[in-house]
């Protein structure tokens, strides 16, 4: 079926808002935190003292991985998530330890990236405002004066990332991904009392806006600017299939990202930009609700990412608490669905095996390039647990928003 359409048949298919939704799958949503939590929390007494990485399928188990790795901060993140809804202290020693281990990070200045809202924040972010860790809110302020130092005056964006990425040198890079990198900085402002971090963060996001979403509410990945105006000079396909393509996880990244700067700041154009960009991944999810890596890529061979649909339903979910119930029951319609897809054919509760989210994919693995081993296709990420739990809590009513 044509993605166009069916996004057309659900629009036409779904007559609830966002409140009947909600009770409706109630009972889901508790069967499925059952599942996660009745597994995470013996998997957490097993890896308590590590920074657990992506699931590998040949024997169950997560990898280590080291502190200065862009994904560090997930683990201990999908921690503390858990242990502000249940409370059980293993959780909050596995998560404390992780804030911990990442301090290694802190020491290891020129490895580190734009990627230290996803490392500190989730981890150290979450230790502060759960439980008022003098260290942790240090910890956090450190990274978001990182982050802070990577801005470019004159082009008004945060470069990515250092040296060079697939052989190109990227001083003027910007990625997507970069939007989740923002609440870090939002927080930061709102602790010390002062905009500065903030206005950084906008300033990045009007650049993305500007550069990045394509008018039909597709995303490019990577972004090379004029140093001093900012604008576009040239797109890279980056993780997705080709230049000028629609990789989806980008999409997701910025469909969530977009919601959470409105949520800081409460500027209508975020919210616009989220919507656009929503609208268009719910047109290219197929029938059966799971996303392919890149909406732009040949039909087949089939290529899913869990990872973009489970961002994703954390944005739309956002989206649909903000937005009049009958609009914001399209975007819980469609989160519902791809949540409830995943569950069903990648989901794993097995407690012997660390992992819950199958169907991540790293990149597109673009023929010639990298084989399909080589991009990661069909393998477990950590933040596919971390997303995919945090969005069943949002069904639940958490009121802790990690970002
Ligand atoms: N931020 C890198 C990725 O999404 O794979």
């Amino acid at each position: 079926m044509n993605a166009a359409f069916c996004g057309v048949l659900f629009k036409v298919t779904n007559m609830k808002n966002y409140q009947e939704l909600l009770s409706e799958n109630k009972a889901w949503a508790e069967e499925t935190f059952k599942k996660i939590d009745g597994k995470l929390s013996v998997v957490t007494k097993r890896l308590s003292n590590v920074i657990a990485g992506d699931g590998n399928k040949e024997n169950g188990k997560r990898g280590q991985i080291p502190a200065w790795a862009w994904t560090s901060g997930f683990w201990g993140g999908l921690n503390w998530l858990l242990y502000d809804y249940t409370k059980n202290e293993d959780y909050r020693i596995t998560a404390e330890n992780n804030v911990k281990l990442l301090d290694e990070g802190l020491k290891e200045y020129e490895k580190l990236h734009h990627d230290v809202g996803f490392m500190w924040h989730l981890c150290a972010g979450a230790a502060y405002r759960l439980t008022g860790d003098e260290n942790s809110k240090v910890r956090n302020l450190f990274a978001a004066a990182s982050l802070s130092s990577r801005f470019v005056l004159g082009g008004e964006y945060i470069r990515a990332w250092n040296g060079t990425w697939d052989g190109n040198e990227v001083s003027d890079w910007t990625i997507i991904d970069c939007l989740m990198n923002l609440p870090l900085l939002y927080w930061a402002s709102d602790v010390i009392g002062d905009d500065r971090f903030k206005r950084i963060a906008m300033a990045h996001a009007d650049t993305a806006l500007a550069t990045h979403l394509r008018d039909d509410g597709s995303i490019v990945h990577i972004v090379e600017h004029d140093r001093e105006t900012g604008e576009c000079v040239a797109t890279y396909a980056g993780q997705g299939s080709a230049v000028g393509s629609s990789w989806s996880r980008g999409q997701a990244w910025a469909l969530y990202g977009f919601v959470i700067s409105y949520l800081h700041t409460n500027e209508v154009r975020y919210l616009d930009a989220a919507k656009q960009v929503a609208n268009y991944f719910i047109a290219n999810c197929c029938d059966d609700w799971l996303p392919r890596v890149d909406f732009r890529a040949p039909s087949t061979p089939v290529y899913y990412d869990t990872t973009a649909g489970a961002c994703a339903a954390c944005g739309m979910i956002e989206l649909a608490k903000i937005l009049p119930e009958h609009e914001g029951g399209m975007y819980m319609h469609a989160a519902l669905n791809m949540l409830k897809a995943m569950e069903e054919k990648f989901c794993n509760f097995d407690s012997e095996i660390d992992y819950i989210l199958d169907g991540g994919t790293m990149r597109y693995p673009v023929k010639d390039q990298f084989t399909e081993r080589q991009a990661g296709v069909h393998t477990p990420i950590i933040y596919g647990d971390f997303f995919y739990t945090e969005a069943i809590l949002k069904l639940l009513g958490s009121e802790f928003n990690p970002w």
